[in-house]
């Protein structure tokens, strides 16, 4: 119920912004568009991502996944680069880490937001 509340509030924000023609909101949302993104959403846009298919393992851990937040677990592979490291949520990384952290039907960018977010937040 609240989630279709924020959806509303949202359509109209886009409404708004169109009439003022500040631009399209698809442009200035990528990925948020439609799906009760809160205002959090749009300036880390990766929490979404992250929160739904990333969250459940690397908040806690399971199988190994470094913790978001663990700046020690996250210094070695920040050593990789943002780049390497976004290959390798991609291709995942046999046992533990799955391909695309699961989310088949994620782009590669909203991918890379995800992870954006998980390091912003680990180092
Ligand atoms: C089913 C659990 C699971 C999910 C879901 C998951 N991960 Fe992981 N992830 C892991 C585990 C386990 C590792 C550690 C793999 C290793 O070191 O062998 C890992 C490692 C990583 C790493 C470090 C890669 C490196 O270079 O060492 C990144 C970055 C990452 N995950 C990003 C993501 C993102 C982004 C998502 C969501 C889109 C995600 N993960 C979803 C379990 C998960």
């Amino acid at each position: 119920m609240r989630k279709k509340i924020v959806y509303a509030f949202n359509v109209s924000l886009c409404a708004l912004a169109a009439l003022a023609v500040i631009g399209g909101c698809s442009e200035s949302q990528p990925g948020n568009v439609g799906d009760g993104a809160s205002e959090q959403a749009l300036v880390e846009p990766g929490k979404k991502t992250y929160t739904r298919f990333c969250f459940s393992c690397h908040a806690s851990g399971v199988a190994g996944a470094p913790r978001v937040g663990d700046t020690v677990a996250w210094a070695p592979r920040l050593e990789k680069g943002a780049a390497k490291m976004l290959e390798l949520v991609i291709q995942g990384m046999p046992p533990g880490m799955p391909a695309r952290g699961m989310c088949m039907q994620c782009s590669d960018e909203e991918l890379a937001d995800a992870l954006e977010f998980m390091l912003q937040k680990s180092q």
